[in-house]
């Protein structure tokens, strides 16, 4: 459902795009790809092989239930580091814009919460393809279900209603929005005030935090009373 709703959305604002029911894992798929074949949005209803970060996978909820996705720039600039906290930052804004009343906050380096669970995972990944830079935002959301995981929480479950497509067609144009306001910052060394101050109230909402943070610097290192957390080492 979750997948055919985005790829509906896709196919009536234009955007060049590729649906699979099934597939190893839509960033891997966007990472194989040779340099003249390009997609925006590659999207999944199951993924036999979702990859989180470092060694994590992420895992299938019930088929449809979850946005399986991977978001495709050409850039002629390198991300930088800051992406990552960038696209937290705007993922949260998409989703907290849309379904205000929930609780959510994110959790370095980039997941998204609602409550004390995880709701949305960000994996990025780049390839250099003759000097030009092919940047991969796969991102995953639990929007009817949740994997079999003790922190994994879903969107649906937290609303008095089911997520109708209405509601999601209008939340994937914010996203799109934010994804790619994210992924211009990206391309800065340093993030801006602006950004830096909504991040820290992000993180700061996340009720796992135990020492709150007082400042995100400029390169999205994080300080608390006790030091300065590199945004490498979260
Ligand atoms: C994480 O939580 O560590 C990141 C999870 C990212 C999951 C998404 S789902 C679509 C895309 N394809 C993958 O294999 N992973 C990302």
């Amino acid at each position: 459902m979750i997948g055919q709703w985005t790829a509906e959305w896709a196919q009536k604002v234009k955007i060049s795009f590729k649906y699979f029911e099934s597939i190893e894992s839509t960033n891997s798929y966007a990472k194989s790809l040779a340099e003249e074949e390009h997609y925006d949005l590659i999207i999944a209803d199951i993924q036999t092989k979702g990859r989180g970060r470092g060694q994590n996978t992420w895992l299938n909820a019930a088929e449809g239930t979850q946005l399986l996705s991977s978001w495709v720039f050409q850039t002629e600039k390198p991300p930088q580091p800051i992406i990552s906290p960038m696209l937290g930052l705007h993922v949260y804004k998409a989703l907290k814009s849309r379904w205000h009343d929930l609780i959510w906050s994110v959790k370095a380096p980039n997941d998204i919460y609602i409550n004390n669970k995880k709701v949305a995972g960000i994996l990025i990944e780049s390839v250099t393809v003759k000097k030009k830079h092919r940047i991969i935002v796969g991102l995953g959301i639990n929007v009817q279900a949740a994997p079999n995981l003790p922190n994994a929480g879903d969107l649906q479950s937290q609303l008095p209603g089911p997520v109708t497509q209405e509601m999601w067609t209008v939340f994937l144009k914010r996203l799109q929005l934010e994804i790619h306001e994210a992924v211009s910052g990206g391309l800065l060394e340093k993030i801006n005030p602006l950004s830096a101050a909504e991040l820290l109230q992000a993180l700061n909402l996340n009720p796992l935090v135990k020492t709150p943070f007082i400042k995100v610097l400029p390169d999205g290192s994080l300080r608390n009373n006790e030091g300065i957390i590199p945004w490498t080492q979260i």
